[in-house]
């Protein structure tokens, strides 16, 4: 039987900047297609009356892509009401009950510092709005194993877990869903997929600005836990997953959490720190912060399927470009019967999955030059599958929780598990080595995947 749709949305941190960055924008998006047509809650501090809120939410839209449908605006401004209130304050909550007047089984976004979670949880419980309800929570859910699993244990005291839905917004782009469905919608790659022919796979997520304005978020964050620990391990768990046993996608939950339980506790050597030139001098940043901009490790999944096989990770702010790239290196033919069979400089055949800017999967592989010799070059087989038309994740992710469906949010057990991986190096790891701005990072970052042909660096393009 599909779950029923949400009766009503109340946004936390309505009047913050996740809202106004994000959000906003994918409620214009779902009522431009007709999926959203219910009362919308912003609850927050400051006392706001309602028509502020809607040059907030105007102002929004015209910054992030603009208003192109009047009637669009209108309709979702109609929708909203405003609740001004202290989280720690029941009456906060009786003011939102009222609000909800008829509706009866609303959602629940905390769109608001995860220091705040675990009260405005409580508090619903305790108001008794909890019942038939969903919540939705950000990143980061928790900063340590103990914290997440704290975090889990509340939530889980007022929500049953498939009301509970952990946003990952990288699992709600199109090229990271298609992981997924490459991997098991065709059946040429499975038998190379495993140790026997992959010699390492690495991912590097990498940006060419800074903290912007969020130096206190990060210095209590930093980059292994902003984003490697959540979307990075999202796609180590895709690429790395046993085939699901069927369609339902409890069972793609049940393989990702598996992957987190085979991967090996990292340990500070795994692990390589970096900060760019000027963070210190970031509004928000402690003058002597060792707080990592850049992170590059090594992981092992000990699993009969990657035994031996390293994984690198690595991302950072102020690098070189803006880009997401998977590069799954196979090992070269075990037979040297060509003068370049296994070329010193350049790479074996791999696998390159282009997540953005632009999406793509490219598979290079040997072709032979034209003349006597038997020399070749590298080629890649190129396929670009930017489609018209996708949904920005907010706007996916939104809609899916609010009908209940918890495809594409991430489940307890792997979030803890994920966290187990990462725990041991949170306090335990050496300094931060200093990086220029504009570069691929501090060169240590080189060391650990010497010998694995070295970094592959995302290019502007999706080819090349
Ligand atoms: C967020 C991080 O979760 O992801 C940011 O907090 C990061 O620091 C961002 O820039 C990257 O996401 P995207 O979708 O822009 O690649």
């Amino acid at each position: 039987m599909p779950a029923s749709r949400s009766d009503a949305l109340v946004l936390f941190g309505v009047t913050g900047d996740l809202a106004h960055k994000m959000i906003f924008p994918a409620l214009y998006a779902m009522v431009k297609r007709g999926d959203l047509n219910v009362p919308i809650i912003g609850v927050a501090l400051p006392k706001w009356n309602l028509e502020r809120l809607h040059r907030r939410v105007t102002d929004s839209l015209k910054r992030s892509g603009g208003v192109d449908n009047g009637r669009a605006l209108q309709h979702l401004l109609s929708l909203f009401k405003y609740v001004s209130g202290d989280y720690k304050d029941p009456n906060t909550f009786t003011a939102i009950k009222s609000a909800l007047d008829k509706a009866r089984r609303p959602a629940y976004y905390l769109a608001i510092p995860p220091s705040l979670f675990e009260t405005v949880i409580k508090e619903l419980g305790a108001a008794k709005l909890a019942e038939h309800a969903r919540v939705i929570v950000e990143k980061p859910f928790g900063r340590d194993l103990a914290s997440a699993k704290e975090l889990n244990q509340v939530a889980r005291s007022v929500f049953p877990e498939d009301s509970i839905f952990r946003i990952d917004h990288y699992l709600g782009k199109e090229a990271i869903m298609n992981i997924l469905y490459f991997r098991f919608a065709n059946s040429f790659l499975e038998p190379i997929w495993n140790r026997n022919y992959v010699s390492s796979v690495q991912i590097t997520l990498s940006e060419d600005f800074g903290v912007q304005d969020r130096g206190p978020f990060y210095e209590s964050a930093g980059c292994l836990r902003d984003v490697i620990e959540n979307h990075l391990f999202q796609l180590v768990a895709l690429l790395a997953m046993e085939p699901p046993a069927d369609r339902d996608f409890g069972a793609v939950h049940r393989e990702k959490a598996n992957v987190f339980h085979a991967v090996r506790p990292l340990t500070r050597d795994d692990l390589v720190r970096g900060q760019y030139a000027g963070y210190r001098k970031e509004p928000g940043v402690a003058k002597n912060s060792d707080v990592e901009t850049f992170c590059a490790l090594r992981l092992f999944i000990d699993s009969w399927r990657w035994a031996g096989v390293p994984w690198y990770l690595r991302s950072g702010k102020y690098l070189a470009e803006t880009a997401t790239e998977i590069l799954v290196e196979l090992k070269a033919p075990p037979q040297r019967l060509f003068a370049d069979s296994a070329p010193e400089t350049s790479r074996a055949n791999y696998l390159r999955f282009r997540l953005s800017p632009s999406a793509a999967i490219a598979l290079a592989a040997r072709v032979k030059l034209a003349g006597k010799e038997f020399v070749g070059e590298q080629r890649e087989l190129f396929l670009l599958e930017q489609q018209l038309g996708e949904e920005a994740p907010y706007e996916r992710l939104l809609g899916d929780a609010m009908a209940g469906d918890g495809a594409l949010f991430t489940r307890e057990d792997a979030v803890e598990a994920a966290w187990a991986v990462v725990d041991p190096v949170l306090k335990t790891h050496h300094r931060v080595h200093p990086y220029r701005r504009g570069t691929w990072g501090p060169k240590q970052a080189d060391t650990i995947i010497a010998s694995d042909g070295g970094w592959h660096n995302p290019g502007p393009k999706a080819s090349g």
